[in-house]
Parts: C-alpha cells; structure tokens; sequence
C-alpha cells in the first residue's frame, strides 16, 4: 500500500484523518489525492507532498484506491460524477458513508469494481477506531488493502453487511456513551471533593485502564469486578446502588433505541 495512488474523496474530518493515518504510517504523500470543494482547509497536506484538488474524477485517475468520505446525502451524485472513471480491476472503491449499502455502491459503479464498506469512529482521529468492514458480496479482492488502510486508524473487524447498523450503534454511537459515562463520573467526582481537572485525570485513565485490562488479560468484566468488590465494602455498595436505578438496564435500552432509530422502526 506505501507505494500506491489512493484518493480520498470528500476529504473532511473523518478525510483528514484517513489522510494523517496513511502519511504517519509511511504512505509517500505524492501518491495522496485529497479532495473536496473548499481545498483551503486541505493547504497543509498539499505543504506535505499530498496533491489536493476539487476534480474528483481527475483525482482518481492511474489511483488503485478510492475513499469515499462525502455524507451519506452526497454519496450518489459524487458516484454518478466518478463512476465513469472508475476501472473495474483497477480501483478498488472504499466507502465509510454511514447507511449506504455496498449494494448502492455498486449499482452506481461499473460491473465487476470491488467495493467495500467501512464503519470507523471518532477515535479515528487519534488511530484508536474500531473500523468494522464489510466486502460487497460480488467479491474481497482488494480486502487486504482495504484492512491495511484502516488498520492505519486503529483495529479492524470484518463482519457480515447485515451488522453494518449494529457496528454503527455498538462502535460509533458507542464513542458518545462512554463520554456521557465518563463526565458523569467526573460530576461524581466533583462532588466528593476533586476539583474539574483532577476528577477527569482521574477518571480517563481509569477508563482507559479498565480496557486495558480486558483487551490484555481477554477477561470478562465481572471477573474484574470481583476483584475490586470487597464483601460489604464500598465498590459493591455503589454499584449496586447504580444497578437498582436501572445503570445496566438503561446502557442496554439506550443501545437497542439507537438501533431501532437507525433501522428506521
Ligand atoms: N467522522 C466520523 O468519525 C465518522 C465515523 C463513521 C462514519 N462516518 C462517515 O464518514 C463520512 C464523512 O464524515 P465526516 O465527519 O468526515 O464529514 P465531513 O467532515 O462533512 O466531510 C465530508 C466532506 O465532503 C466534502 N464534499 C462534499 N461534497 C463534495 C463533493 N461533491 N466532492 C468532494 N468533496 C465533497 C465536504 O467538503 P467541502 O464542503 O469543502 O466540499 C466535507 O468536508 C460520512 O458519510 C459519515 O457518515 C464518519
């Protein structure tokens, strides 16, 4: 992937960090293409050797790889724009629209292209996603370079299309969840005593730590708790306390209402 032409359509936020990504992990930036309308914002990639544009077709001409990165609202127009330029056996297209099916995508683009779908979260920004991936069901040619490109944003799963919405409320919903968890307990923390700063110090390296010990250790949370849940001591009190107030009861709810949203029910 160092040495190939990739374009990255609709180059905004979650763009800019693809584009980061790819630089930092050793991609030369005389092979990046970033578009978008306003090109001002993209001056300091174009200082880094990345040639930016507002030509999408003249962007992924002689490219291997095409990042979609518009809205979901700009994803058709943008492929009636490109797909006349787009080689099958040659440009492998990569979309992280939210909600646009590969089906969509390769309605909209010539037979044969391979086409994936990608669903990163904010945590991109700092190449600590979770990018579930999907391949169209036409084919997965292509799909070692698509992984190589998001592993440059953090870990990558592959799942099955038909969990693309779930991945989105587990994985990129679930980055606001636990930032309401996070400043609750920051409040929490306020309360009995810390001043702001010291309380979310506190707290974002206990959260970070407490996943830490799970992805290292491979163990399962309530083996965790147990050992940090002395009998009648004070950890046991508060989360009981914070279960008959419904805490499980209420993540999980929230969970299924983000995915009854997103399906539309
Ligand atoms: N942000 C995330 O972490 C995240 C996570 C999962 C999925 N997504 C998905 O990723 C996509 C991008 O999200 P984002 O947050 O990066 O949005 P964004 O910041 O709005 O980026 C999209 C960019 O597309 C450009 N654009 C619009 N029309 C264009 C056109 N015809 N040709 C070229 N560029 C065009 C816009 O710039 P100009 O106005 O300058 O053209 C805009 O900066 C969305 O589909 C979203 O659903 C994002």
């Amino acid at each position: 992937m160092k040495s190939m032409n990739i374009a990255i359509i609709g180059c905004g936020n979650l763009g800019m960090a693809l584009a980061r990504g790819l630089i930092d992990s050793g991609v030369q930036a005389s092979g990046i293409r970033l578009t978008r309308r306003h090109t001002d914002v993209l001056s300091s990639f174009a200082e880094e050797g990345c040639m930016v544009m507002s030509d999408n077709r003249k962007a992924i001409e002689g490219c291997s790889l095409v990042i979609l990165a518009v809205k979901p609202y700009n994803v058709e127009a943008l492929l009636q724009e490109i797909s006349p330029g787009i080689i099958a056996g040659q440009h492998i297209v990569a979309s992280v629209a939210t909600g646009i099916s590969t089906a969509t995508l390769v309605s909209l683009l010539p037979k044969g292209t391979s086409v994936f779908r990608a669903m990163p979260n904010t945590a991109a920004d700092v190449k600590e996603s979770l990018t579930c991936v999907c391949a169209s069901g036409s084919g997965r040619d292509g799909s070692e370079v698509v992984e190589s490109l998001f592993a440059v944003l953090g870990e990558v799963i592959w799942i099955e299309e038909a969990l693309m919405e779930a991945a989105t409320v587990l994985g990129a919903c679930g980055i606001a969840y636990v930032m309401r968890f996070i400043r609750a307990m920051v409040q929490g923390g306020i309360e009995i005593g810390f001043d702001a700063h010291t309380a979310s110090a506190i707290v974002q390296q206990t959260v970070r730590g407490a996943a830490q010990l799970l992805i290292e250790r491979s163990s399962h949370p309530e083996s965790e708790i147990d050992k940090v849940t002395t009998p009648k001591g004070c950890t046991i009190a508060g989360l009981n306390e914070m279960e008959h107030h419904g805490f499980s009861s209420a993540l999980i709810k929230g969970i299924k209402a983000s995915y009854d949203q997103i399906n539309g029910k």
